[in-house]
């Protein structure tokens, strides 16, 4: 049986806060294999347009087969930070909605040439385009100074170990560089022991990928660029997967709920602030416990909502 490229998460709760006008236009920036982007199309009438984002080509070559049955389609390989520049290149703005679900696909994981799984032999490599991107999770490990790895391994692998695992890796280096990711989980396995070896790697190997990708100062931006693109009415739907990620999405949505950021000891409000955006989630959205048995990887999923306040404006 052919394997499943990825099987979406939280769909059709994403969809029922994302679709508003049925025929308006959508944005799928994390297109992965297409199947929250297939239940959004099959929900809008053949008025609507939808614009698919991935970074990885693979992605956008499988998404462009299984969307092939609808016409109001445009999908580009593209980071998601480049959201802006692509609507506007299109001259497809405001939008109703952006949806982000952010992470890496089951085929990503399952790929052992991209690297990114530490129970696969397989390059340190991480890049969602390797063609664009020139730093692999190899370059990060051989080539960083001990202080920058101590820092990707403790701020976004959120790993107690960090000291020790940077400093046995910064000694293996110096025998041979890393090549595989078998080699890492080696040098890892004598700082931690079996014990918590399975947490620490992915933390370790989560680290190395935002780190790779740029992922946590990408998705700043984009949540900005999705922000200014919007119509007022229109929603920013974001599906995050840890921690780091989740509250990024939080703040961001919190400051643009916000009426006043004034000092709270000023008698009144000097501040130009108004409020920009209505969070439609109080409490994240999470799987519940029949999608999490269905669907292991669906566990960590917390989905945030949004709605622009304000109307649109390209100033
Ligand atoms: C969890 S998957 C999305 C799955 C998709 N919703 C589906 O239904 O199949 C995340 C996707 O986002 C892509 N991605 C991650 N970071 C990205 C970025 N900064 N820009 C563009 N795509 C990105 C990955 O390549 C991956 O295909």
């Amino acid at each position: 049986m052919k394997q499943e490229f990825h099987q979406p998460v939280l769909m059709e709760e994403a969809g029922k806060f994302l679709i508003q006008r049925l025929d308006g236009i959508y944005v799928d920036c994390t297109l992965g294999g297409g199947g929250h982007s297939a239940y959004i199309l099959e929900h809008l009438s053949p008025e609507a347009f939808l614009i698919g984002l991935d970074a990885d080509a693979d992605a956008i070559s499988h998404a462009r087969e299984r969307l092939s049955r609808f016409p109001n389609v445009y999908l580009r390989q593209a980071f998601y930070d480049q959201l802006e520049v692509v609507l506007v290149e299109l001259g497809k703005y405001p939008v109703d909605g952006v949806l982000y679900d952010l992470g890496i696909s089951s085929y990503q994981v399952d790929n052992p040439q991209k690297g990114f799984s530490y129970q696969a032999e397989g390059p340190l490599d991480m890049r969602f385009d390797p063609v664009q991107q020139k730093v692999t999770a190899a370059d990060v490990v051989n080539r960083y100074p001990r202080e920058e790895l101590e820092r990707v391994i403790r701020e976004y692998g959120e790993e107690r170990h960090w000291r020790a695992i940077a400093r046995e890796i910064v000694e293996a280096r110096q025998v041979r560089p890393f090549q595989t990711t078998g080699e890492l989980v080696d040098v890892i396995r004598t700082v931690v022991g079996e014990r918590f070896l399975v947490k620490t790697l992915s933390r370790v190997f989560q680290a190395l990928r935002i780190e790779v990708n740029q992922e946590l100062r990408r998705l700043s931006l984009a949540l900005d660029a999705a922000f200014r693109m919007l119509r007022e009415g229109g929603r920013l739907v974001v599906i995050s997967y840890h921690s780091l990620e989740d509250r990024i999405v939080k703040r961001f949505l919190q400051d643009k709920q916000k009426e006043c950021v004034c000092p709270p000891d000023l008698p009144r409000c000097v501040c130009d602030k108004v409020q920009e955006m209505k969070i439609l989630t109080r409490k994240p959205i999470v799987p519940g416990p029949e999608e999490i048995r269905k669907n292991p990887r669906a566990r960590s999923a917390r989905m945030r909502v949004g709605e622009k306040v304000v109307p649109f404006s390209m100033e």
